[in-house]
């Protein structure tokens, strides 16, 4: 990294990581990558890109690729994509020993193994921020495969509200507290600028690629029964599900974080729309 202010970035190859990167390289900054596989990864040529595999850090090789990924760096955007917090101590302490600051995604929901993350975060010595994103708006490209075969959702809760996030907005806020000053200790919650129901949701995603969308409710039970079927975990169908039930009776409000942090509006829901429309319309 031949750049001032190099950052290394966990989960580069994701939905949020990929605007992390490029917001980085965007401000100036070197990045590097620790990814599974090089060889898939389609980073942009000035990303520094290091094989290792967060899952194995127990042994010694990925350690070694872990440390010598943090060669030079000063900050470390930090996505762990576990649904559990071990394996982090190893992680902490080796970004402990060679970098300052910290960035942590952790979640709104701020699930036990988050919340451990978190802890753990706060007693390193690291400067540190945590944030805690509301609800994707990538989250809809779970209805993607019906809008485009029958411009239909269904789902259970159409009345569950949130402030869906453009993953650049949060990426936006990571960066600047990657890069920036007065950020040390702060945890954030970034929302998108709007609540909409899902129901809602799901009308605008038909305004903006032209189709119309509709809704129709099911059951809570069938679309359990339907997620077990495709493999999730039976405690994460139940946590998702009453998680969006919870949205129905106390939707969630904007929160104006990205605007305070980054000095730009939020960007809309119809905004994302038209940045993914390519994923909802008929081939
Ligand atoms: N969806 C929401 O509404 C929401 C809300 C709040 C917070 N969040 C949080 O956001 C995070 C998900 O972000 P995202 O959508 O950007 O995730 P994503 O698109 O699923 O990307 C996951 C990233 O983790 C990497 N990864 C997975 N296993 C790995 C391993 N063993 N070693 C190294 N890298 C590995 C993946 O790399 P590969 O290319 O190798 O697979 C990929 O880069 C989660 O922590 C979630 O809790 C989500």
């Amino acid at each position: 990294m031949t750049r001032q202010r190099g950052t290394l970035v966990l989960g580069a190859t994701g939905l949020v990581g990929r605007q992390v990167v490029a917001g980085l390289l965007e401000a100036g900054a070197g990045v590097r990558a620790l990814v599974r596989n090089p060889g898939t990864a389609c980073l942009p040529d000035d990303v520094e890109v290091v094989r290792g595999d967060l899952g194995a850090l127990g042994g010694p090789g990925d350690r070694g690729a872990l440390r010598a990924s943090l060669d030079g760096v000063e900050a470390v955007f930090l996505l762990w994509p576990f649904a559990t917090a071990e394996g982090t101590a190893p992680l902490l302490d080796a970004v402990a020993a060679r970098a300052r600051r910290v960035v942590y995604l952790s979640s709104a929901a701020v699930r036990e193994h988050e919340r451990s993350v978190e802890r753990m975060i706060e007693r390193s010595g690291l400067e540190w921020t945590v944030l805690r994103p509301h609800a994707f708006a990538a989250n809809t490209l779970r209805w993607a495969g019906q809008i485009r075969a029958e411009a239909v959702v269904r789902e259970p809760y159409g009345a569950a509200a949130m402030p869906p996030l453009h993953e650049r907005d949060l990426a936006a806020v990571a960066v600047h507290a990657l890069l920036g000053d007065g950020h040390d200790g702060a945890t954030y919650e970034p929302t998108g600028p709007e609540t909409l129901t899902q129901a809602e949701q799901a009308r605008v995603i038909g305004e903006v690629t032209g189709r119309p969308v509709r809704w129709e409710e099911i059951s809570p039970r069938a679309t359990r029964r339907r997620m077990l079927d495709l493999g999730w975990p039976p405690p994460v169908v139940d946590g998702v599900l009453a998680a969006q039930a919870a949205l129905v009776t106390a939707p969630r409000a904007a929160t104006g974080t990205v605007e305070k942090i980054t000095g730009a509006p939020a960007r809309t829901f119809r905004a994302w729309v038209a940045d993914h429309a390519d994923a909802f319309a008929t081939p």
